[in-house]
């Protein structure tokens, strides 16, 4: 939700350098963007910023050695040139992700400033600036203006006649990377993964000065000094760039041909502690977003029927009305890609005031989720750049399907079962797959619905199917557990509703058949072909991890969606990958 990166060092290309990360981060938000430059010779701040995607954008800047930008998904204020970053006031020109909750109280006590945009960021700039002209120093500038700041924030600033980049966060990504001559600093690690995978984590309430190639960590509370670490990442260029692929998407549902395999690659030590972690607690209850939560109810069968125990799943937004039950014997385990979900993270930070251990499955090992956790178990699927979650999802059900078996000591069972879904996978993921099913795709890329069905394990996958089929191709696709449907929803089968059917248990294909029999065009995903389907897209046989190899076809199958209906499945509208507002 919004990407931000500054460059500071040897190079007076830091204006281009900044537009070329930012293009990285794209996926973070694309409504409009932003770049700001220190100008070598004068000293001058030089803005300059669009609504748009800067994905395509050309620009020559100004010689500089300093340079901050901004590629945004509104929260304040519509999408207009004006609310994007950067915004300057005063002497404090800065970008931001972040929600200033309270920002119209803090506006309201500084009329001495006329405000040009409806963003809460333009606050922040006013109150730092507000400080300045108290001669109170930039740093304490910081601090004071972080005191008034209700919410989470990531920003950078840059001050008129003061040397550097000053960086601060709270609850939002910030991480410094230390090139051979220039440090940057960005929301994630693909905005300078080029030029170093070494890195300095900033923590939330820390706060960072950036002079030409030297960084200077501060408390943001005390202002004291702090050390910090440097450490390697272990990601390639190539993770988090599309090569010959035309999309992140594809990429991204192909790498799946790897990633269950890595996933499941995972230290012993690291799953018989969250194991530990389990079986010590009395109440366990998965929090997770969108894609991230039906993994967990996935994961809720793999628990039920694995372990024989029963796990609560509670969308983050909905755990607020649960969260009395959360005591120091609860374990909350949340499930996510970017680890920085703010409704998830709010939910982990208030359990674990109350003394609730913490497990995190998250992508992002630097996240601020799995800093917070008592046990975090990484997924290791690469980096994930398009919004729509496909090998971050796969990733995350095989940890957890072999969680489950850990936690009955038989670890090497779950592992059997997944390397033989990995390898299944592997050979089911081809050129000639996807062309059949892109055909499937083109025969139904007109229709405005499309309903998925599914039991077990494959009905929350049901409703991952219409999240991916709904947010790259605005099909209005919508999921059901197969036994519901003559509850209701059979009242919206006419003649040829496509209607895909996860899974060929025989009650699922009994179901199949009550659709069938009201005009629906069924598109089997399953082992076996059966006479009900119209078309059939064959998944191996895997064993209790069914779900992991169907939601596949169905991520190939939205992609072509989008495809033909003329849209971009790595930028869908109005949605930004990383959400780390409420
Ligand atoms: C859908 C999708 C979202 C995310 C959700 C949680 O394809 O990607 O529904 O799953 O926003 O994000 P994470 O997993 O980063 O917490």
């Amino acid at each position: 939700m919004c990407g931000i990166f500054a460059v500071s060092g040897d190079s007076s290309k830091a204006g281009s350098s900044v537009l070329k990360g930012l293009k990285k981060l794209e996926y973070r938000g694309y409504d409009s963007w932003g770049v700001c430059v220190r100008e070598q010779e004068s000293g001058t701040i030089f803005i300059e910023k669009e609504v748009g995607k800067i994905s395509t954008v050309k620009r020559d800047f100004p010689a500089g050695r300093e340079a901050i930008g901004h590629s945004r998904w509104a929260t304040h204020g519509g999408v207009t040139r004006t609310n994007a970053h950067p915004h300057k006031v005063g002497r404090v020109t800065l970008v931001h992700n972040g929600i200033f909750e309270n920002y119209l109280d803090e506006k309201k006590k500084l009329s001495a400033y006329a405000f040009a945009s409806e963003t809460d960021t333009e606050v922040i700039a006013a109150l730092i600036d507000s400080f300045l002209a108290q001669d109170i120093e930039p740093l304490q500038a910081l601090q004071r203006a972080a005191c008034c700041i209700k919410g989470r924030f990531a920003i950078l600033v840059m001050i008129e006649g003061r040397e550097g980049i000053f960086a601060a966060r709270r609850g939002s990504p910030l991480i410094i990377g230390r090139g051979a001559t220039q440090t940057f600093i960005a929301s994630d690690v693909p905005a300078f993964l080029e030029q170093t995978n070494v890195v300095n984590y900033l923590d939330d309430d820390e706060m960072v000065h950036v002079v030409g190639n030297k960084a200077h960590f501060f408390h943001l509370e005390t202002g004291t000094p702090i050390e910090k670490r440097n450490i390697s990442v272990p990601w390639k260029v190539e993770d988090a760039e599309k090569g010959d692929w035309p999309h992140f998407m594809i990429k991204e549902i192909f790498d799946q041909k790897k990633t269950i395999q890595k996933a499941i690659d995972h230290e012993d030590r690291k799953l018989q502690q969250a194991a530990k972690l389990l079986e010590n607690s009395n109440g366990a209850y998965f929090v997770a977003c969108g894609t991230a939560h039906k993994v967990a109810m996935a994961a809720e069968y793999f628990f039920a029927d694995i372990v024989g125990r029963k796990i609560n799943v509670v969308p983050a937004s909905e755990m607020p009305s649960f969260e009395r039950f959360v005591n120091p014997k609860t374990v909350i385990i949340a499930v996510s890609q970017s680890g920085e979900t703010a409704d998830v993270l709010e939910i982990l930070e208030r359990g674990k005031k109350k003394g609730a251990k913490i497990l995190a499955l998250t992508n992002v090992v630097s996240s601020s989720m799995a800093r917070l956790a008592d046990v975090h178990l990484p997924i290791n699927a690469g980096p994930e750049k398009a919004v729509a979650s496909t090998k971050a999802a796969t990733a995350q059900m095989a940890l957890l399907f072999l969680l489950a078996y850990t936690e009955i000591g038989q670890a090497n069972v779950g592992r059997q079962i997944l390397r033989s879904t990995a390898s299944s996978i592997n050979d089911m993921l081809n050129p000639r797959y996807e062309n059949y099913i892109r055909s499937v795709a083109e025969r139904i890329s007109q229709q405005p619905n499309l309903f998925i069905i599914g039991r077990k394990s494959l009905y929350p996958m049901a409703l991952e199917s219409a999240i991916k089929i709904q947010e790259v191709s605005y099909i209005n696709a919508q999921g059901f557990a197969a036994g519901e449907l003559k509850h209701g929803p059979i009242a919206l089968i006419e003649k040829n509703t496509p209607c895909l059917v996860l899974g060929d248990d025989p009650e699922t294909l009994s179901n199949a058949i009550e659709l069938k029999s009201r005009g629906a065009s069924l598109i089997g995903v399953s082992p076996t072909r059966h006479d009900v389907f119209q078309e059939w897209l064959r998944v191996p046989d895997c064993n209790g991890a069914q779900a992991i190899a169907s939601i596949i076809p169905v991520q190939i199958l939205a992609y072509h969606l989008a495809l033909l209906r003329g849209l971009d499945p790595d930028m869908p509208r109005n949605l930004a990958k990383s959400v780390t507002v409420k």
